[in-house]
């Protein structure tokens, strides 16, 4: 199953940090999402972590010797510059990033950066002070300016016991920093998709609320997906308890109520909108104030319609819905193309176990507003997404941006 990384060259400099542990993290996990991970590790990080730590992981040579003859490196120094699609310089000291500002090649990492023409990710890790610090802000704004992504620090506590700016992003969220900077002059580059995800939560007291199984697995990956094409991804989310994608900017809602105002300020000037959420049809009339009691045998709650917000959300945007059927699929997906005049809906049969809710797998079935139907194999969401997504890109018009 292909992922964002599949075949991808990524040369991972690590240089000397405490965090440079976590660089073995990240290796392993950039191999396991299928890229193929060149490591050259500075003299610092040798301190830190051993080159056999990688080459077990990577199965590949680690370069640490630019004067190294036996190394491939040696015979040809520009070899993994030219090969890489992208550098990653994680952890990345402080003293690393004043050689990368001012354009020092005085070891293999230094010298396979300037000799790249591949985007450059540079991580930083160090003690708050030293990130603080107006040369490394400079620096740092420097390499941005040249159009370098700097993923992180992250705040919390530091190697020195200090609670503060500096800590190396967590290997997960680096991945999402990886696909989304390889994917910025991709075919959305420019766009912007809102997608909303999850299943609302519609109150009937302050401590119970009518819900759904919708796990929002599919909205994530679609809005990942979207940002790893280089659009703005904004994901319009209930309740999921799903860690934020990197570099997706998430709208937290709870009812379909706040789903229906975010999205309609969320759509104003954005190009295609894709609702993937399990909204509510239907909410308490008026959620109680203080929690209700248990007195009778029986409780009626009476429950009122909510908006349809993929219905009422109309403009220049591409519209896609979902339809989560238990029967009848064509045709009931069929029949909300044309009730809520949709580009495209994605229609699955939730009783699929391979499809239903909570799963990383869907298999889907699109159909178009001329009401073509095209069969999806068992993918991943992710992949379901890309699939998605090429359809939104036919349909969009050309770009004026
Ligand atoms: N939807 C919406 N607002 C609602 C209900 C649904 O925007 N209040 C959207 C969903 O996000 C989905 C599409 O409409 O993209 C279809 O949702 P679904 O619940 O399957 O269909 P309904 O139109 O609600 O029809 P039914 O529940 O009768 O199947």
């Amino acid at each position: 199953m292909a992922g964002p990384l599949t075949d991808r060259h990524v040369v991972l400099g690590v240089t000397g940090s405490i965090a440079s542990f976590k660089a073995v993290d990240l290796a392993s996990k950039l191999v396991q999402a299928g890229a193929l991970v060149d490591v050259i590790m500075t003299y610092g990080a040798t301190q830190f972590v051993t080159p056999l730590a990688f080459r077990s992981i990577t199965h590949r040579e680690v370069v640490t010797d630019t004067y190294d003859v036996s190394s491939e490196f040696a015979n040809e120094h520009v070899a993994l510059a030219r090969r890489a699609d992208i550098v990653v310089i994680a952890p990345a000291t402080v003293n690393c990033i004043a050689k990368l500002a001012v354009g020092l090649a005085d070891d293999p990492l230094t010298t396979t950066v300037i000799a790249s023409s591949a985007p450059l990710l540079v991580a930083p890790a160090m003690d708050a002070d030293m990130y603080a610090h107006p040369a490394t802000q400079e620096n740092l704004e420097k390499l941005r300016q040249r159009g370098v992504t700097i993923a992180g620090p992250a705040p919390g506590r530091l190697a020195s016991g200090l609670i503060g700016m500096g800590r190396l992003l967590e290997p997960v969220d680096l991945l999402g920093h990886i696909s989304a900077t390889l994917g910025r002059t991709g075919d959305l580059a420019g766009r912007t998709i809102v997608v909303s995800a999850g299943g609302t939560q519609e109150p009937i007291d302050p401590v119970r609320v009518i819900t759904n199984h919708s796990s929002g697995k599919m909205g994530y990956a679609l809005a990942e997906a979207a940002r790893d094409r280089g659009a703005r991804a904004v994901l319009v989310t209930a309740p999921t308890g799903l860690p934020d994608p990197p570099l997706v900017e998430v709208v937290p809602v709870q009812t379909a109520e706040q789903m229906a105002d975010a999205v309609k300020r969320e759509v104003a000037g954005a190009d295609a909108l894709i609702m993937a959420a399990a909204v509510a049809d239907y909410r308490p009339a008026s959620a109680a104030d203080q929690k209700i009691k248990k007195s009778d045998d029986e409780l009626t709650i009476e429950l009122a319609k909510t908006t349809d917000i993929l219905d009422t959300a109309r403009g220049d945007f591409v519209r896609v819905g979902f339809a989560a059927e238990s029967e009848n699929l064509v045709a009931n997906a069929t029949d909300k193309v044309r009730r809520k005049s949709l580009d495209l809906i994605v229609a699955n049969d939730i009783t699929d176990a391979d499809s239903g809710f909570g799963s990383d797998t869907n298999r889907v079935v699109l159909i178009d507003r001329e009401l073509q139907v095209e069969e999806l194999p068992l993918l991943t969401k992710y992949e379901v997404g890309q699939r998605i997504l090429d359809r939104v890109r036919d349909l969009l018009s050309p770009s004026t941006t």
